[in-house]
């Protein structure tokens, strides 16, 4: 495993090239910082799993890397965040313009070697989640609108923001390394598992201080409630909640005192451990979508994939 994920490393920055000194510096940067990889990872797991990893694979991981990493570059723009993988974002570092070309760069780049496979189904899954993920982005801008928050509207959301990434990773992995398809579904769900795993995860940092690179309480003045303090919300008789209720629910975002009051009750009565416990009901359905027929060695390397997705510090 590691000498694919070292071999694709390379391969992918060999890609990160442009003819135009200024796209090329800001694609060198973004070389310079690579994240966590946890999207191609999946893809060479999954592959391993189930078939062989081949070119057709490598330029899968590629491209969902590649389209990941553009939806970054936009996300920072939109986010206005200064930060991004402990350094300066690219806006920052560049500019908007700069950012937003470079990711537009980066999707036609994953246009390319999705188109590279050669490989019908993985070119439909791959455009299929390219729509998810805006779609969910722009779900979440329409429920705080009308601020229609609920557990429900919440996973619809994060499935199609993040979860179906790794649903993609998985049939792309089941495609490129000639697996059965049978495989295709039970992985997938793995992959849907792990993503909406790996987004409570995430959800959760914002309410701690913690150096994943964004100060605590940025989702919610970005309007957004995650599942902590939707549980609060539901469950707490607490007075301090109403007048944050009465706010949330005519789509008005919260000021500073509210965010902190907010946070501190979804930490105190129950939101975080409610959290964790639906994280871990959803590692297990994870873990149980691995096929039986898949080998000891992989299936352990499938569960220590969900674990590091759930025990993360960043
Ligand atoms: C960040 O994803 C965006 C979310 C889905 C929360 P990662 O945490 O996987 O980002 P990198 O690629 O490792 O920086
Ligand atoms: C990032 O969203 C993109 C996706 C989750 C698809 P956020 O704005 O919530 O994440 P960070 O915190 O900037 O990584
Ligand atoms: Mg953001
Ligand atoms: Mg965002």
């Amino acid at each position: 495993m590691e000498q694919e994920i070292n071999d694709f490393n390379d391969y992918f920055r060999s890609l990160l090239k442009s003819d135009v000194v200024l796209m090329n510096d800001a694609l060198s940067f973004l070389s310079d910082s690579i994240g966590k990889m946890m999207r191609p990872m999946l893809v060479m797991l999954v592959a391993k799993s189930t078939g062989n990893v081949n070119e057709k694979t490598f330029a899968a991981a590629a491209a969902v890397e590649m389209l990941h990493t553009a939806s970054l570059l936009h996300d920072d723009v939109i986010d206005e965040s200064d930060k991004r993988r402990g350094r300066p974002s690219l806006n920052v570092r560049f500019n908007n313009n700069v950012a937003v070309l470079s990711g537009d760069y980066l999707f036609s780049m994953a246009l390319n070697c999705t188109a590279n496979t050669g490989d019908l189904s993985v070119i439909d899954a791959i455009s299929v989640m390219g729509r998810e993920l805006p779609n969910g982005e722009v779900m979440q801008v329409e429920l705080q609108q009308k601020g229609s928050y609920s557990e429900e509207n919440y996973l619809k959301v994060i499935y199609y923001k993040t979860a179906s990434l790794f649903v993609c990773c998985s049939a792309c992995a089941v495609y490129t390394a000639g697996g059965s398809d049978e495989y295709i579904g039970k992985f997938s769900n793995y992959g849907k598992y792990a993503g909406l795993c790996f987004q409570m995860k995430d959800d959760i940092f914002d309410y701690y201080s913690n150096d994943i690179g964004k100060p605590t309480g940025s989702d919610m003045r970005e309007g957004k409630i995650t599942l902590p303090a939707l549980y609060v919300l539901r469950t707490s008789q607490n007075p301090l909640l109403e007048p944050i209720r009465e706010k949330l629910s005519k789509g008005i975002y919260l000021d500073e005192k509210e965010i902190e009051t907010l946070i501190e009750i979804s930490k105190t009565e129950g939101g975080v451990e409610y959290t964790n416990s639906r994280i871990n009901h959803y590692r297990n359905l994870a873990i149980e979508s691995i096929p039986q027929e898949i080998s000891s060695e992989y299936r352990n390397a499938l569960i220590a994939y969900i674990d590091y997705v759930i025990t993360r510090e960043k």
